[in-house]
């Protein structure tokens, strides 16, 4: 059974443990998972290279740990709950003998198809079962998936499913999210037509009744490959440091990059976090509204309660429809335990008004949690007051795509709680504060750059295909540290806070986004000589796009071409990097050496105009007066 701490007195000795003999507390966890071989070493590791090894020699397989391993002992509890959009549809129920068995279905459709272990799989799919599904019958097979959000464009899909070149792709015919029917089919067939070529099949799950193409020799349904097939599909034997999957993110330079998680490091955190954060008790009902496109809900919807033996709610939905009640509707209708959300979610409900909130038994919830960027401080008393009723403890969870899992929260309500802080670092994460000029920040009351000093075993192992950028990336700002990109607070306590970027990585609606990207999608408007994007504090997406714009001649129609913008920026990204503002002006704010000052357009874009500090070292100097005059007010 995996460690589940349960008080704040335990969390310290266990944490004492952890950082004292890390090997030997990580064995102990890992030891409560089958393994065809145990590992040989614990952990080998460098951060120069880097080099990260977890478990090395060891040999398992995670389905077999998330499915097999309950077939016994909770066979015919559900695995996965599934709400549909429509709240009058029926539910519908895979118990973990029924998950075991579509998943080796779907993995024999895989191999009949040609997937062999090591090829990546492209998925392009809504929030339906299938996608869960889908996914694991990857690693069942030893497939490696990389799961693309549904909401990015053509062009977006397909730089990844290039940048990996994946076998094949796998998609709905349509989507139906809130009031909308969203083609998802005719997206991916428009990727194909982007010189797509390593993929040979398109398999295409029957999620409505919508027509799609399928005159492409490539493509199939899901159902005339998958149904006919055994439901027993021998687990492929893994190696440990063998790549589980990729899943592509953001950064502050070029094109999203492929983070790369492991199958052994990755299923013992995944599982040890998702137990002693949520504090996950047998027969619990647990609900996190991530999309299985990002890594939430990856480690948090699908891996980690499945490992744990637990009952996870899949949403397809939207939190507005049909009514901004929905939420608290789907947490009485099946009595939810833990419930996990982003800030953005919380805020845009808030702003309802209460009402929505009203009326709704929520006396089954025990812990609610908030992921993906910070939470302010009256969101989180909101969230508190209405949800919890002031009786549910609030878990404030940081982490990273390249974390794989949660490294700084509460552990149920067996740790203090502030407002606005993600609190102590879980068990065997060693986290520190540095200054810019790479100084240890000691002791407490201090504020820095975030880093991890020590491996942890679901930590990022490699960037796909370009490793030299995972090292320049994570683990050269600082010798012998991984950095994470934000910038955090230490209080008097210990507790950390964490206050956000400080580099070009913006978090729009708790997605993150890189400035740079926004910036090569505008300027592939042939009237944009140049760009630049930043972010802006909004109260409900948390950080706002606000880009500025030079073009090559005078605009006659500032309206029209903003629309254009937006529309490119759709094409080459997806709706959700569109730009929130766009001032158009003559120059941008620069150096001497030609870098853009983006300082001074944050504090613009923010609506403060007041005090820019010293502008007369500038090479264009007069561009920030015109700047400031043309700035679009704060709305
Ligand atoms: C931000 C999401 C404050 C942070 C799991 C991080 C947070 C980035 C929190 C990673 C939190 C995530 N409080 N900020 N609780 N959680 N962030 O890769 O800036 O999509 O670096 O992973 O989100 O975003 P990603």
């Amino acid at each position: 059974m995996t460690l589940q701490i349960k008080s704040f007195e335990e969390y310290k000795e266990v944490y004492k443990r952890s950082v004292e003999d890390p090997e030997g507390f990580w064995a102990e966890q890992a030891a409560t998972f089958n393994w065809h071989k145990k590992w040989d070493k614990v952990l080998e590791w460098n951060f120069r290279e880097p080099k990260i090894e977890w478990f090395v020699g060891g040999k398992l397989n995670i389905t077999e740990n998330c499915l097999d391993r309950h077939l016994e002992s909770r066979g015919d509890q559900v695995a996965i709950l599934f709400e549909p959009n429509q709240p009058d549809a029926p539910v519908q129920t895979y118990t973990y003998k029924q998950l075991h068995a579509a998943v080796c279905k779907t993995a024999n459709a895989l191999k009949a198809n040609g997937i062999k272990k090591g090829d990546r799989v492209c998925f392009y799919m809504p929030m339906v079962p299938e996608l869960a599904i889908g996914v694991l019958a990857c690693a069942r097979i030893g497939a490696v998936h990389s799961v693309v959000f549904a909401g990015f464009s053509a062009q977006a899909l397909a730089d990844r499913i290039k940048d990996s070149s994946c076998k094949m792709v796998i998609c709905s015919d349509y989507n139906d999210r809130g009031a909308k029917h969203i083609p998802v089919k005719t997206v991916v067939d428009e990727a194909l037509t982007m010189d797509c070529d390593s993929i040979e099949t398109v398999l295409v799950h029957k999620n409505t009744n919508g027509t799609v193409d399928m005159s492409d020799p490539r493509c199939k349904w899901w159902h005339e490959e998958v149904d006919s097939q055994s439901p027993v599909c021998e687990a492929e034997v893994m190696d440990a440091e063998d790549m589980l999957f990729i899943l592509y993110t953001s950064g502050s330079t070029g094109k999203p990059k492929g983070v790369v998680h492991t199958c052994g490091g990755y299923m013992v955190y995944t599982s040890f976090s998702f137990k002693n954060v949520f504090q996950y008790q047998d027969g619990d009902i647990y609900w996190c509204t991530a999309d299985i496109g990002w890594i939430t809900g990856h480690s948090y919807i699908v891996y980690g309660p499945l490992l744990a033996g637990a009952t996870t709610v899949m949403f397809e939905g939207v939190p507005t429809y049909p009514d901004s009640g929905r939420f608290w509707a789907v947490c009485e209708k099946h009595k939810v335990n833990q419930f996990y959300t982003a800030p953005t979610a919380i805020r845009a409900l808030m702003a309802q008004g209460d009402k929505w909130t009203e009326g709704y038994d929520l006396s089954s919830i025990k812990v609610l949690g908030t992921v993906g960027e910070p939470i302010n401080e009256e969101a989180w008393e909101w969230y508190n007051e209405k949800i919890g009723k002031g009786n549910a403890p609030i878990v404030d969870t940081w982490w990273q795509t390249e974390t794989g899992g949660i490294m700084i929260s509460g552990l149920g309500a067996h740790s203090p709680m502030k407002p606005t802080y993600a609190g102590y670092p879980l068990p065997g994460i060693q986290p520190c504060l540095l200054d810019s000029d790479g100084k240890l920040l000691e002791g407490n009351d201090v504020e820095g750059l975030l880093c991890i000093k020590f491996p942890w075993p679901s930590m990022i192992r490699t960037t796909y295909g370009d490793h030299e950028r995972c090292r320049q990336t994570y683990f050269s700002a600082f010798q012998d540290m991984y950095f994470t990109g934000d910038g955090s607070r230490r209080d008097k306590d210990g507790m950390y806070r964490i206050i956000g970027r400080v580099d070009d990585v913006i978090n729009v609606s708790g997605h993150r986004m890189g400035t740079a990207e926004v910036e090569n999608a505008i300027n592939e408007h042939p009237k944009v000589v140049e760009s630049a994007v930043v972010g802006y504090p909004h109260d409900i997406k948390g950080q706002g796009i606000y880009a500025y714009v030079i073009t090559a001649e005078p605009v006659a129609d500032e309206e029209a071409l903003r629309k254009e913008i937006l529309a490119v920026v759709t094409r080459e990204i997806g709706p959700i990097a569109k730009p929130d503002k766009i001032q158009i002006v003559s120059g941008l704010p620069k150096t001497r050496s030609g870098k853009i000052m983006r300082r001074i357009l944050r504090k613009v874009a923010s609506g403060d105009t007041s005090n820019l500090g010293d502008v007369s070292t500038l090479l264009n100097p007069e561009v920030v007066d015109e700047i400031k005059d043309g700035a679009l007010a704060k709305s």
